[in-house]
Parts: C-alpha cells; structure tokens; sequence
C-alpha cells in the first residue's frame, strides 16, 4: 500500500479530561498541515458513563461495552458532522487515527495493559472510512508505557535546528516533549504527571463547575507549602523516564485524604502550584536549562497555571502554541491523524527512546472502510 504524500487524515482523540472528542483534519507529508479543527461535545450521560469507568466507579463488563459502542457511534458522528461543516466527503480521507477514550492505564509490570474505548468497528460502519484505532498496545507488548506517543509528531511539527524546544501538552495529564537542536540528541518525551486533572476534579467537587475558569479560583488562594511539599514526595515524580500515567492514579482519592484542615481555595492553589512545580522539575531535570517552552493542551488558558510555570522556568520562553501559528487545541487529535498515516505507510508510529519499547514498531490495527 503506498500513501500519496499530501493525503488527508482525521485524528480523534477524548483526553484524560473527557470535555469532548478532539477532532483534527492532517494533511501529510514531508512538513505536515493541520488544516481544521473542532470539539464535539460528549452528552451528559456518555460523559458520565465514561468518567465513572475511568475512576473506578463502575466495573461492570455490560457498562464497558455499552460505552465502547456508545462512544464509538459518537465519535463517527462527530467525524461526518465535522466533514459536513467543511464541504468534505469521506471519500476525500484517506484515514481516521482514532485513540479513543482511556478507562485504564497500568503500563507497568508483567501483565501491563492500556485499554481505549470507542469502538473502531463502527466508526468505520458510520463514516465509510478507514480507521486504524488501538494505538497503545502493541508499543506495550514489546515492552514500553504505550506513552506518550506524539513526540515523534511533535518533532515533524516543531523541530528546530536553531533552538532546543520542549513542547509542553497540559491535558488532564501533562506532557513533556524535549527537542534538541542538536540532531544527535535522541528524542525524549513523557508524562510530568497532574496538569488539569487534580484542579478539574478540586473545583467539581466544591464548586460544580467543570473546570477553573482562566484560574481565577486557584489565583486567590495562597499555595499550603507543607501540603505542596507532601504532594510532591509521590514517587512518580522522581522515576526516571519511560514513564507515563493517568488519573488512576492523580485523581480526586490521591489528595484528598491529606487536605484536611486546608482551605478549600487554598488547595487549588497548591495543586495548581503542585502541577508548575512538578513540569518545570522534569524540564530542568531531564531537558535543557534554557530555550524554548511551547504550550498546547487546555491548560494553557489557565493563566494563573501558565504565570506559576513561567515564575518556576524563569531561564525559559514560554510561549503557546499559537504563537507559531498553530492552534494548541488540535495538536493531540492531528497526532492520531499522523499515526493513522504512519499505520498506513507501515512506518513506525512509537520512539523506543519515549516509551522504552524494545524497538520502532507500527501501531494501530486497521478497520476497513
Ligand atoms: N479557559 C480555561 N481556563 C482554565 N482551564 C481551562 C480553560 N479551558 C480549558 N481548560 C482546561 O483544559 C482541560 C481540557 O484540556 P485538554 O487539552 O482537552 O485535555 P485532555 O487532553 O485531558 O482532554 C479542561 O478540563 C480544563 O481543565
Ligand atoms: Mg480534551
């Protein structure tokens, strides 16, 4: 199968966050283009089922499959919504990459797994396009985290041979690319840990509101430097990349327990603190001291996030995404876009150096228009 160099993809994506599916329109080839973008909202009650699987809440095998379809069904609606709006037919996509929605990431241990849901089946029933989905797992079989996976497209999309650059994704989980503009550094990526998941999950519980507008909230409160100190000590902060996480693991269960006694506003603050802190760590830990920082994922409209961030990275430029003409909110989805084409070309889609996977290996399975 050979791919024409200025073919057209569609990646999706539902992040950690669950505020909608990510959808993204690629054209590939050697200097890739992300042409469109868009949000499709989940319905309160996917939403919900999908945020219940994801912490636990609900265990049971009918629930999981329901939502696969579920969520399946929605994200090929989405797709052809999408395509309508933009005088597109289907038979102009060569691809759908879909990632799905995570409801468990162990990439840990003899019986590591990663599990997405969304199921590709019917995303390629409804949309008539071909659809590669089940990005992780094959990177985790051969031995890696399954994660991150953009950094390669990262490189395509941001490398520069005048400047080290780190490309900082702040979804629920944040995520660190690290480019050098020496060509023999190999490439380096990972999860940091908390970026909106733990002030997401802080402002539901007390102020039932999905997420802390601009930061407002967090801004007026003062950091609890014992509590910070305490938060910090997680020993997934000082592991050594491949790493990669999720909110198995930072989420609402995580912190609470140790915040008895703290104003409420308080605790945003630090966890907001907490997030900044533990990036610019990473950053100066396992990147370069200095150079260029570009921001995408939703975090990056938390202004009182991205001042505790440049307040930590005093020795940095740290600039969103849009100040190189991209929009910070398509990134993750043309990802998947680019994986789908890597997937098609039999080239690899994973970094061994990234994930720790025991060598390149390409991703995804096919489903057939
Ligand atoms: N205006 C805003 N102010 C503060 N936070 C925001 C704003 N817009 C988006 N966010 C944050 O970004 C998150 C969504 O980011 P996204 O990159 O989609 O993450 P994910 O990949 O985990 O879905 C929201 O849950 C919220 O925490
Ligand atoms: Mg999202």
């Amino acid at each position: 199968m050979t791919v024409a160099t200025e073919d057209l993809f569609i990646g999706a994506i539902s992040g950690t966050s669950m505020d909608g599916i990510d959808l993204a329109v690629l054209r590939n080839g050697p200097s890739p283009a992300i042409e469109a973008g868009h949000t499709a909202p989940f319905t309160d009650a996917l939403r919900n089922a999908l945020s219940d699987l994801a912490l636990g809440r609900v265990q049971d095998l009918d629930a999981l499959g329901a939502a696969h379809a579920a969520l399946g069904d929605a994200i090929g609606a989405a797709i052809l919504s999408f395509l309508r709006d933009l005088g597109l037919d289907p038979s102009q996509i060569r691809a759908i990459g879909s990632h799905g929605q995570t409801v468990r990431h162990r990439p840990q241990g003899d019986q590591a797994f990663s599990l997405q849901i969304g199921d590709p089946n019917r995303i390629a029933e409804r949309t008539g396009i071909d659809t590669i989905a089940d990005f992780r797992g094959r990177d985790i079989a051969a031995g890696g985290q399954g994660a991150p996976l953009v950094p390669m497209f990262h490189q395509a999309l941001f490398g520069s041979a005048s400047t080290d650059r780190a490309i900082l994704n702040i979804g629920g989980i944040a995520n660190l690319t690290l480019l050098s503009k020496s060509a023999e550094c190999p490439l380096s990526g990972f999860d940091t840990g908390p970026g909106n998941t733990l002030l997401d999950a802080w402002v539901e519980q007390c102020m039932r509101q999905p997420f802390d507008t601009d930061g407002a909230w967090s801004a007026g409160g003062g950091v609890a430097p014992t509590l910070l100190k305490e938060l910090a000590e997680d020993p997934y902060f000082a592991r050594p990349p491949p790493k990669s996480t999720g909110k198995e693991h930072f989420n609402l269960g995580w912190f609470e327990p140790r915040i008895a006694g703290f104003d409420p506003r308080d605790v945003q603050a630090t966890l907001a603190q907490l997030s900044a802190d533990t990036v610019a760590t990473a950053l100066l830990r396992w990147g370069s001291p200095r150079g260029e920082v570009i921001v995408c994922g939703g975090g990056r409209l938390n202004h009182d996030l991205m001042q505790r961030l440049a307040q930590a990275l005093p020795d940095h430029t740290i600039e969103p995404c849009e100040t190189l003409g991209l929009s910070g909110d398509w990134i993750e989805a043309a990802a998947f876009a680019w994986l789908a084409a890597r997937h098609i070309a039999r080239q690899p889609g994973n970094s061994a150096e990234v994930t720790g996977a025991a060598g390149p290996r390409v991703l995804g399975a096919l489903y057939p228009a």
